[in-house]
This record gives structure tokens, sequence and C-alpha cells, in this order.
């Protein structure tokens, strides 16, 4: 039987590897996805995602989510945001992780009307089964929506978060984009009382792809592989730039949290702890891991590791499940 799932995206291209898992997977259902601000303003990342549903030939709804953080904004003394520094192609093309806008046909339709927080409200209270929740992006809805209404979590099966890192950072010197973006958002989602599974850069660092898994993708010859897979060389390109060369891989990170609600084995090593997140100075929108020898009650389930064949392989086989070319050409 399908998991009925609502996506939270700031896309983005890793969230357009997950959108695209999500659609094409006969073991999800997706209900709709909700856009945040994030990698791009909200504008932009509600736009790609009706762009990449278009490719695909849905019409799935999307609302619009919120364009800032919950508080943090409000604040002028929180930690900065890295800054790894302006890289150009051999075309004088500048090299980022996520470009304005999706290359694909503009959308054409827009978002739903009810905004992105309203939405979790109005479905989780009508509806007759629990739902898995997929936010992989700042959690600044999930932290409305559950603000607006704690009962709603009667309705949520388990949410599976896109966020955190241990041992690895990449937007501060110890904290990771989507829960940098909005600690407090983060904070309020992580201690809601669902199940909780924070798909952290451990482990999605540990199921990076290749440009080999690329050329795999591209043998795969649907739209949807090989979109992935330039999406996925376009990240490798810039993540190289901007080690000086010492990394030619990328963690597709959305499309791992994604895959593990399909089949959970994918993660490695996943943990029950308990997390506080970081609201002050250098930790930030840290995940902090409660590693004393009486720990604090478990909050979350951490995934420290997964396994980067079986993602490798769960892409070729989700994403040749498409059509060879975008929806009306083919
Ligand atoms: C996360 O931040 C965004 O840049 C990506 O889309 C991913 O969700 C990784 O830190
Ligand atoms: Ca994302």
């Amino acid at each position: 039987m399908s998991t009925k799932v609502i996506m939270d995206v700031d896309t983005g291209s890793d969230d357009a590897v997950a959108i695209m898992c999500a659609l094409l997977s006969p073991d999800i259902d997706l209900v709709a996805c909700c856009s945040v601000w994030g990698n791009l303003p909200v504008e932009n990342t509600t736009e790609n995602t009706l762009r990449v549903l278009q490719a695909l030939g849905s019409d799935l709804p999307v609302y619009k989510g919120c364009g800032d953080a919950m508080v943090k904004n409000l604040c002028k003394n929180r930690v900065p945001q890295y800054d790894p520094g302006v890289f150009y192609d051999e075309n004088g093309k500048q090299l980022k992780g996520h470009y304005d806008y999706l290359d694909l046909p503009a959308a054409k339709r827009g978002p739903e009307a009810m905004d992105a927080p309203s939405f979790y409200v109005d479905y989780l209270n009508h509806a007759t089964e629990p739902v898995t929740l997929v936010p992989v992006g700042p959690l600044t809805n999930l932290g409305f929506a559950l603000t607006m209404d704690p009962g709603i979590v009667k309705n949520i099966k388990e949410i599976v978060i896109m966020g955190g890192g241990e041992n690895l950072a990449n937007i501060s010197n110890c904290a990771e984009a989507n829960i940098w973006h909005d600690p407090e958002a983060a904070h309020i989602v992580i201690n809601c009382g669902a199940k909780v599974t924070l798909v952290p850069l451990d482990s999605t660092h540990a199921a990076s792809t290749t440009p080999e898994d690329c050329e795999a993708l591209d043998r795969v010859g649907t739209f949807a592989s090989r979109y992935a897979a330039t999406l996925s060389r376009e990240r490798i390109a810039a993540q190289h730039a901007f080690t000086g060369g010492r990394v030619n891989s990328t963690a597709v990170h959305d499309a791992l949290a994604l895959c593990a609600v399909i089949d959970p084995s994918v993660l490695q090593d996943v943990r029950h702890v308990h997390c506080e997140i970081g609201f002050y100075d250098f930790n930030d929108g840290a995940t902090i891991i409660d590693h004393r020898c009486i720990p604090d009650e478990p909050n979350c389930y951490f995934a420290y590791s997964a396994d980067r064949e079986k993602l490798a392989a769960m892409m070729r086989e989700i994403l040749g499940r498409g059509a060879k070319d975008i929806a009306g050409r083919d």
C-alpha cells in the first residue's frame, strides 16, 4: 500500500529530484506540495515546484508558504551565512547549487488560493488517515501550522526532515541550511510529539551522487532520470569549485529523505536521540545531540549514515518509471 505524503520544498535542485521521485514512485501517494523560502525566495521556489510538476504532467496542488523565518530575522545578532565565494565555469557562467529558476518551461498555472500553514491545519484536521510529512526546506510552514493548531499532530504519521548534521555542517561552521534558516520552527517541529526522523548531512553525504551515477541516470533515458543527472552535475560542478577541487560528488540531500519514506533501510545507523536546536551565537541552527550517559528523553531519530548504492539504485529505478520527454512532448 502506498504512503500518503505531503512535501514541503524550497525548490531548488535537490528538491526537484525529490519531487520527481515522489511523483513517480508507486509507493508514494503525493497529496500536495507546500513551498517555502530557503534556497531561493518563496516566489521562485513556488514557480520552480510548479515547473517540475508540469514537466511530469502533474496537476498536484501547490500551496505557497512563508517567505521568511518565524522570528530569527527579527534579531540583528544571529550568525551570518557562510560565504563560499563566487566561482565561474569555463563559459563564464556563475556556479551555483541552486539557480534562480529551474531550466524548464514556465508554469502555466499558479499556486492554490490557501497558504501553506492554513492548508496543513485544514487538511490534517479533516484527514481520514495519518499522513507522512516530508519537509526538505526550512521548517517555517510547519512551525506556524503547529503553533496555530497543535492538535494536527494526531493525523501526522511521521515527519521525515532533511536537516541538521552532527559531524558535518554547510551554512555556518556548525549548522545545516534548513535548520539554520529557521531554528525556532525546527525546535517546534522536532518537539511536536509526532514521530520525527532527521535525515542530516551525516547521512546525505554518505550517500553522495558521483559523476558515474549521473552517467547511469542518463542511460536510464527518461526525462526525469536525465534531468536528475543534469541537476546533479550542476551541483557537482559547484561543489568542486567551492571545495577547491577536493570534492567531485554531491549530496542530493532531499532525494534521500524522500527515498527513506519508500525504503527506510536506505538510512543506516539510525539512533533514537534527544536533539536540541541551538539559537545563540555560533551554535545558531545547530542540531545538538545529547551524548550524556543519561541523556534527556529522545525526541527524534537521527540517521548517521546511509546506503550509497541503494539510494543510487532507487533513483535509477524510480526515475526510470517516467516518460521519455517532458509532458506534452513525448
Ligand atoms: C538542504 O538545504 C538546501 O540547500 C537543500 O535543498 C537541502 O534541502 C541541505 O542543507
Ligand atoms: Ca531543500
